[in-house]
């Protein structure tokens, strides 16, 4: 049986203040939350100050970002095991922000979740389809891509001890998020195409829904067989809204 797992991407945004102040109201607004995973993953500069007011909490700690290197001349980076050093668990691979902006490919996607797992944390692989390739039928051949190249360089059990998380570009920030039945089909096709590999991995595979989740369309996209939570982005910097994300889980 799979625990359903809610992220939050707090992407680019923060202060010491604000980190403080939404830590301090999700601490309170979760307590007594013990049937659902929850993890937060702040701007990298945040995450030792996350940490401390995270000590006493069921929350865990994300980081959005790595480099595929363990060390060295590469100026500007952070490496996976630096990470385990601040309690974090799960590590964000393959956004697709860092796929467009930052020109990540599947090979550099698949080098930094091998990083993540030879670090001993917990990747969270984002895959998604842009608007364009929705509408050229291309969605299952985008998604088999990013996780075949995974699969490639991991091996057949790529998939324990992990997460994949279904965001098709469009759906993110823009408050149009993939209907139920859309969602329910591609998680669908990714854990087909885990099994395919592992029965095991694919059944104990956690496969979150991205792309502007709230608390008023959660509820529905967690009601779908193979939707065991979300990866939300702006919702999950407003306590009170992540925290009734949350509870749809329950
Ligand atoms: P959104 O972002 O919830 O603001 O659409 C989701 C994400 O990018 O992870």
């Amino acid at each position: 049986m799979r625990r359903p797992l809610v992220m939050g991407n707090w992407k680019l945004n923060g202060s010491k203040a604000s980190v403080e102040k939404l830590l301090a109201e999700l601490n309170a607004a979760t307590q007594g939350i013990n049937t659902v995973d929850i993890a937060v993953c702040p701007p990298a500069l945040y995450i030792g100050q996350a940490e401390q007011l995270l000590a006493n909490s069921a929350i865990a700690l994300g980081a959005q970002n790595i480099d595929v290197n363990r060390q060295g001349a590469f100026t500007g980076e952070l490496a996976a095991d630096m990470l385990t050093e601040f309690s974090v668990k799960y590590v964000l691979v393959g956004h697709s922000e860092r796929r467009a902006m930052h020109h990540e490919n599947d090979d550099v996607v698949a080098r930094k979740f091998e990083a993540v797992k030879e670090a001993g944390l917990v990747p969270v692989l984002c895959v998604g389809e842009t608007q364009t390739e929705r509408h050229n039928g291309e969605t299952k051949d985008v998604i088999g891509h990013q996780l075949h190249a995974v699969i490639k360089r991991c091996g057949r059990n790529s998939f324990d001890n992990a997460v994949v998380a279904y965001e098709p570009v469009w759906a993110i920030g823009s408050g149009q998020a993939a209907s139920p039945v859309d969602a329910q089909k591609v998680h669908e096709f990714i854990r087909a195409q885990v099994a395919a590999q592992s029965k095991d991995s694919a059944a104990a595979l956690p496969i979150l829904y991205g792309g502007s989740v709230k608390a008023a369309n959660a509820k529905a996209l967690f009601s779908m067989d193979d939707v065991d939570g979300a990866l939300v982005g702006g919702a999950s910097l407003d306590a009170d809204e992540f925290t009734n994300i949350i509870k749809a889980a329950c």
